[in-house]
């Protein structure tokens, strides 16, 4: 099956967004995912569903000393090779879910809003622990599990389009959900807080910090932002393997 970033409309569609046009500041979470970034210099480093390849590229200018960006997508994969020439990264075109190295190959391990694509994260976790170094650090964003619940990622409008309130059910049924993202069918999963954070525990992670990030305050007056403080989007999630 096509990815979906490798879609023609689609991939259009994406790098009309902020965050693909501006980049890390671009994306409202960035400032609260900054916070929680490891210290770079003269680590490896591993980005699951690198995308345009961002955090490569940050994690390359602060100091890592190899930074391995993996994605499905070939577009995708296309413009991140452009950005990070000069830079100690390269990129792999594969499936996060699946992809393997060899034991303790990496000091870190991120991922930016890719892994609620991925359909068996108990397993995904088994894999990152299998090749994240004693004491590595695993940070990753997903779509808050609120927001994935129901399934549509839409609010409810009344007749004259105005937002009454966002739905939220079918919480506890984990899975694959239908979305509607950028106007087009894109497949999801997802699972619920407890999954995430005990899949983890289950693991042997520790839990070094949890976040549910709000758009920066500079950034509430702007077209859609008020809505952002009703309901969560992403959560964030530090852990470190012991
Ligand atoms: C929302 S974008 C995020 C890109 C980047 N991490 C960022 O934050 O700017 C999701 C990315 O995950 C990639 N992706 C989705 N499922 C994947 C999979 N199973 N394996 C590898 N990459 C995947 C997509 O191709 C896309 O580039």
């Amino acid at each position: 099956m096509e990815n979906i970033y490798d879609n023609e409309t689609f991939f259009y569609k994406y790098s009309q967004m902020d965050r693909s046009q501006k980049g890390l500041t671009g994306a409202g979470e960035w400032p609260t995912l900054q916070k929680l970034l490891p210290d770079f210099k003269e680590k490896t480093v591993l980005d699951l569903g690198c995308g345009y390849g961002w955090h490569c590229l940050y994690a390359a200018k602060y100091g890592a000393k190899n930074v391995t960006g993996v994605d499905l997508s070939k577009k995708m994969l296309t413009v991140a090779k452009q950005k990070t020439k000069e830079y100690p990264v390269h990129y792999l075109q594969a499936d996060i879910a699946t992809i393997s190295f060899p034991a303790d190959s990496f000091d870190i391990v991120m991922s930016s809003l890719a892994i609620h694509y991925v359909a068996d994260f108990a397993s995904l976790i088994a894999n990152i622990k299998s090749y994240l170094k004693p004491e590595g650090i695993l940070l990753f964003s997903v779509e808050h599990p609120a927001f994935t619940a129901e399934g549509s990622e839409d609010w409810y409008y009344d007749d004259n389009g105005n937002i009454l309130h966002y739905p939220l059910d079918h919480y506890f049924t984990e899975g694959l959900r239908k979305t509607n993202f950028l106007g087009e069918k894109v497949v999801k999963y997802h699972r619920t807080l407890t999954t995430y954070l005990q899949t983890l525990l289950k693991n042997d992670f520790t839990l070094l910090d949890v976040v549910e990030p709000l758009p920066p305050k500079d950034r509430w007056h702007e077209d859609g932002m008020k809505e952002e403080l009703r309901r969560p989007m992403m959560l964030l999630i530090k852990a470190q393997k012991n």
